[in-house]
Parts: C-alpha cells; sequence; structure tokens
C-alpha cells in the first residue's frame, strides 16, 4: 500500500473563495486527504432543528473536485451554546463537584443520555446527507476522546448512570458489599441509589469503588462512540476513525476500538515532551525540538493494535504549538522524520494539523503548514519532501515483530486507585519497558490483554497486568519462548483484592509474593552483580526456580524456562540487561542504539532515524540532527 500526507482544514475559518486556491495548493503539495468538520456545528445547526448544510456541501465539492479525499469528522466535540440552554445539567462536573462551562470545547459529559441522543441526530442526519458523497472517504467520530480530562465526570447524569450500572452488575447490593469489602469501615450500603460517586470523600474511597467508576465512565465512552459508529453505518460503507491521545488511558481504547475501522492518534512530539511526559532536564533539553525518541513509537504500535491493523496520524505536530508550558519549533526535519517514522510503524495515513494557522482565537499561536498571511512554513517544505519521497518508494509493508508488550488498560485504573508508592503508574511502567525494547532496536508489537495467541512472539512483556485474563494465561501455558511477567502481575482479584492463594498465580509455577514494598525516588534495592529495581519491590517466595537475585539474597526474578515473574521495577540499564540476555538466549538479535539513534524494520527496509540534535553514525554512515535513512533488507 502506498502511503498518503493529508492535512486537516476549517473551511468555516476562512473566506470562502480562499478555498479553491487552498485545495489546489494542498494537492500541488502532494497532499492526498483533508480532515474536515470536527468542530463545525455551530455553522451546521445555527439554531435547533436549523440545518445550514449549504457551506459544507460547497466545501466538500470544492475540496473534492481538486482531487483531495476528505475525511469528514462528527462535530460533537463542540456542541453549540443552544445545546446547553436546552440541556442544562449535559456539562461534565470536576472531581471537586463544579460543573464546566462553556467558551471552549469538549464541554459535554459522556453519561449524558440527552446529549448522547443529539449526537446520534446529527451523525444521523450527516450520514444521510454526505453517507455516499464520492468526495468522503472516511469518517472521524468525535475528537480525542478524554481530551482536557473530560472522561470522567461527577455530574448527577454519571452518578444515576452509575447506579444502574452497578445494579446490572452486580444484581444486589449483597452482592455489591461482599465483592467490595464493605463490612470495612460500614460502608454497606442496602440499596443501588445510595451508592454515591467516589469524590469528595474524607479520605480515600474504597478502591473497588474506584474501580467500579472507572469501568462505568470507559463503558460510557464505548457507548458515546458506538452509538454514532452505528448510526454512521447504515448510511455509509466508508472507514470509521477516532482520533486518540498520547499518554491516555482513562478509557478502554481496545474497546473503541473494536467498533471502528481504523485508530488514529495525534502526535505531538515536543508538546508530549515539554508536557506529558517523564525525563530529567538534561534529557528533556536534549530532545527538546525533537520529541521524545520512543514517545510516538509506542503509540504507533499501540493503535496499529487498537485498529486492528490499521493505523493513522490524523494530526502531527508541524511546528510550535500552543499548549505545551514552553513552546520551542521543531529542529528543521523533524517534520519529516515524524512521518516517516509513523509510516515504518504502519502508518497509512499522515495528516498535519493544521494547513493555515489561525489568526484568531485560542490556538491562534499554534503553528500550520502556512502562515496565517498564507506563505508557507517551514513544514510545508518538509511535507512536500516527504511526499516526493513516497512517490520514490513502493509499499514497504509491516515487518513481523518478534517481541510482544501486552497493555491493559483496567490495570491503569487499578493503579491509579491504589498505586501504592506514588510514582507507580501502568503507562511508566509499560513505557520503560517499552523503550528498553527499542534500545535494543527490536520491532514491538503491542498486545491486549486477552491475546489468546503468542505463538509468533519469542519474548513477551507483561508488567503490571492485575489479573491475567483467562486466555492470556492459556497462551502462556503453552508458550515456548520467554514472558516476563511483574512486578504487580496477577497479584489482584478482579474487585482489586489480594487473592488466595496469594498472587501471582502463573500456570505451572510455584511464586508468590509474601510482602510488597514501594520505594521513593532515591531510594532503590541492589541487584546481585549489579542493576536495581526502583519505585516498587515484590518479596517471593516458593519452589520455583530463582534465576536473578538481589545482593542480599532475596529473588529478583523466579519462574521457568519459558515463565519469568520480575519481583521489581528494573532501572533503565537493568531492564536493558534483562532484555538483553532473554534475547542471546532466544537467539533473538539486538542492536544497541546510542542515545537518540532508533531503528524499525518493515517489511523491506529498515528505517534509521536520528532523533539527536547532533549527527550520528550509522554503520559509517553519518546521519544528520533529525535525519532519516532507509536501506533494503
Ligand atoms: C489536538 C486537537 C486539535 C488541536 C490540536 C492542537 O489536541 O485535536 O483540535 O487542538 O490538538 O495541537
Amino acid at each position: 500500500m502506498k502511503r498518503t500526507l493529508g492535512v486537516c482544514y476549517y473551511p468555516e475559518h476562512w473566506p470562502e473563495d480562499q478555498w479553491h486556491k487552498d485545495a489546489e495548493h494542498m494537492v500541488a503539495t502532494g497532499l492526498t486527504w483533508v480532515r474536515i468538520g470536527e468542530f463545525g456545528w455551530s455553522r451546521m445547526e445555527p439554531a435547533p432543528g436549523t440545518l445550514t448544510w449549504d457551506w459544507l456541501d460547497r466545501a466538500i465539492e470544492v475540496l473534492g473536485s481538486a482531487g483531495l479525499k476528505i475525511v469528514l469528522g462528527t462535530p460533537t466535540a463542540t456542541p453549540p451554546r443552544w445545546m446547553i440552554d436546552k440541556h442544562p445539567d449535559m456539562l461534565a462536573v470536576d472531581a471537586e463537584g463544579r460543573p464546566r462551562k462553556f467558551g471552549s470545547r469538549r464541554h459535554y459529559d459522556f453519561s449524558h443520555l440527552g446529549y448522547r441522543d443529539e449526537c446520534r441526530r446529527i451523525a444521523r442526519l450527516m450520514g444521510e446527507r454526505y453517507g455516499r458523497n464520492p468526495h468522503i472517504a472516511a469518517w472521524q467520530i468525535d475528537n480525542e476522546y478524554d481530551c482536557h480530562d473530560t472522561a470522567l465526570s461527577y455530574s448527577d447524569a454519571a452518578r444515576q448512570g452509575f447506579q444502574d450500572w452497578l445494579a446490572q452488575k452486580y444484581q444486589s447490593t449483597d452482592a455489591l458489599n461482599r465483592a467490595w469489602g464493605n463490612v470495612f469501615w460500614s460502608m454497606d450500603y442496602d440499596s443501588f441509589d445510595q451508592i454515591d460517586l467516589p469524590n469528595l470523600t474524607v479520605t480515600e474511597p474504597n478502591h473497588p469503588h474506584q474501580l467500579a467508576f472507572r469501568r462505568y465512565s470507559s463503558d460510557q465512552v464505548v457507548a458515546f462512540n458506538k452509538v454514532q459508529a452505528d448510526e454512521l453505518r447504515k448510511h455509509t460503507a466508508m472507514p470509521l476513525i477516532h482520533n486518540y491521545m498520547g499518554r491516555i488511558t482513562t478509557f478502554d481504547h481496545w474497546k473503541v476500538g473494536a467498533d471502528l475501522d481504523i485508530a488514529s492518534w495525534d502526535s505531538y512530539p515536543i508538546g508530549f515532551l515539554s508536557d506529558r511526559l517523564e525525563g530529567s532536564a538534561d534529557f528533556k533539553q536534549a530532545f527538546l525540538r525533537q520529541g521524545h525518541p520512543d514517545n510516538q513509537a509506542f503509540h504507533h504500535d499501540l493503535y496499529r493494535a487498537v485498529g486492528k491493523g490499521r493505523m493513522w496520524v490524523m494530526e502531527q505536530q508541524p511546528g510550535p504549538v500552543n499548549w505545551a508550558p514552553y513552546n520551542p519549533a521543531p529542529l528543521p526535519g523533524m517534520a519529516r522524520l515524524w512521518a516517516w517514522e509513523a509510516f515504518a510503524h504502519g502508518a497509512e495515513t499522515v495528516c498535519y494539523f493544521r494547513w493555515r494557522q489561525a489568526p484568531f482565537a485560542q490556538e491562534q499561536m499554534h503553528a500550520g503548514l502556512l502562515r496565517p498571511d498564507s506563505a508557507p512554513a517551514p513544514a510545508l517544505a518538509e511535507a512536500r519532501q516527504v511526499a516526493d519521497e513516497i512517490e520514490g518508494l513502493a509499499d514497504v509493508g509491516t515487518a513481523h515483530a518478534q517481541v510482544a508488550l501486552v497493555f491493559d488498560y483496567e490495570s491503569a485504573w487499578a493503579w491509579d486507585a491504589q498505586p501504592q508508592g506514588a510514582d507507580f503508574e501502568m503507562f511508566c511502567l509499560a513505557f520503560a519497558a517499552y523503550r528498553a525494547l527499542r534500545r535494543a532496536g527490536l520491532n514491538i508489537d503491542i498486545l491486549p490483554p486477552d491475546a489468546d495467541d503468542l505463538s509468533a512472539y519469542k519474548l513477551v512483556m507483561a508488567p503490571g497486568i492485575m489479573k491475567l485474563s483467562d486466555p492470556l494465561r492459556q497462551a502462556l501455558a503453552s508458550f515456548k519462548g520467554i514472558a516476563l511477567l511483574g512486578p504487580r502481575t496477577d497479584t489482584k482479584t478482579e474487585e482489586l483484592g489480594i487473592p488466595t492463594p496469594l498472587g501471582p498465580n502463573l500456570p505451572g509455577i510455584d511464586i508468590s509474593i509474601s510482602l510488597t514494598e514501594s520505594m521513593p525516588p532515591h531510594d532503590a534495592i541492589a541487584l546481585q552483580n549489579s542493576g536495581q529495581f526502583v519505585h516498587w519491590f515484590e518479596h517471593l517466595e516458593g519452589g520455583a526456580k530463582v534465576f536473578a537475585q538481589t545482593a542480599d539474597g532475596q529473588p529478583a526474578i523466579m519462574g521457568n524456562e519459558n515463565l519469568r515473574y520480575l519481583a521489581g521495577w528494573p532501572d533503565d540499564p537493568t531492564f536493558d540487561r534483562i532484555i538483553n540476555n532473554a534475547c542471546d538466549a532466544l537467539g533473538v538479535k539486538t542492536t544497541a542504539l546510542p542515545d537518540g539513534l532508533r531503528i524499525r524494520d518493515t517489511a523491506t527496509h529498515r528505517f534509521i532515524f536520528n532523533y539527536a540534535n547532533h549527527p550520528q553514525d550509522w554503520h559509517g554512515k553519518s546521519i544528520a540532527a533529525a535525519g532519516v535513512h532507509w536501506e533494503e533488507l
């Protein structure tokens, strides 16, 4: 498949006589796709029931007849002002109990069924009108679920929905009381309508109460998305897409993805580095204008799996953004590097955000491919270059990976509810494992927690999975490679309690955790022959073989030839060593990479990306800062 480029465009922001010129310019730049519509509700329906499609009809005609394929967005992330008058209780409420106001975007509550019906209605109207329009080649539903912390809401609608959800799940308050252990602190309920949302309690709410609310809230995102997907499917055969974000674990992306055809995500490498990722000051300085060298790859691999093999970047940072604490410009070359990295990880399409920088409103300081005066911004030439390069490179395919990492959203909610150590976070643990695999130059697949077939892989990592699913447990039982499980894997019940026999209950292996410790950042557990565990350490007992020990002789890795349990969270060099040892034993070739140099193999090529701000050597070839190089395999 030939890779394609696209751009996000807002015809409603520009005078109509500019649309033609813009469309022609996009085509001349080598762009194939244009995404429109996702914030346009107030212009589609300026008053309840008054539909003004004429401008959108014309915009689609102009863009489509210029030769562009259109991704049409449903505008449900931006309900118009009249909607709030119609449904005053549709605004989400924060954990402090304060309603969030109109005046920006995403001012809706996923639990509000009246608003959900409005979304069904606008999706139906758009489907009826544009579902068979030859220019519409894909649909985007809503925009960035949970952006601006909107997946959790503590509203009346959420409370009622939560009570119904609990009643369906537990059937009786006796069952719920037992499951949650409500006898502790006299928290028993005798009717479902007594159960409130788990905010504003005096001290921490019961963990299963929190976990249930997180499960409920995720289900609302899934249901909200499905309402629109079902409606659109009646009218269009084109693929349905959502644009996910980076490092968002508040809803189960695997479940949302099951109802869609393609998973896309919005990649802002420099914004993420400054705003959303851990790293020392030196590290952040070194990658200030390039972004974290592993963050984009992690999300490409994650969303390729969420999309069942189909993945796009729906928004690609082109220059400084407006929303991070500091917003430096990318190094020249990065807008090209990020696109090629996405393609190498299987992206079908990369769309830059946005075509022209808006001279008004909240994002006026956010760069586009064009400046506000329509002159080219620096990323335009890089997009043009990528478009030319795509022409010269036939299908590069997606390569098979020998290594897999299991990622589970429920576990993220579990550890949010019960971190036990202030810096224990599911994303960080999974990302630490992923980064180590990347530093070893490996292709990685990310798998869902119910993966039932591991036969394609030699090395599988499953850190922090609160409870192994039955299919995964079975797949592990017959796994022929090496699976590295733990820390914290299979250590809890469904309800976030401690199982008896004590976990982990790994197939055919006698290990259990007798005591758990968490450590502050300045402390660590030293291992024999160098290395250390940070953040977390579990005391293991049982008859399984000990593969590594702590400096004071406690088990650090235990298991059998195929399944091994890590008793702690290895720091980066220790992770490197554990992974390299496993790969050596398995005959999986690793390539130790210097800081900032990263590789990814496709079916036909090896791609080399230099994230560093200085040239680096690759087998005698100098790769420029922000440079990309590929060679046939
Ligand atoms: C995304 C969003 C876009 C735009 C962009 C700016 O979060 O989907 O609409 O706001 O960020 O970087």
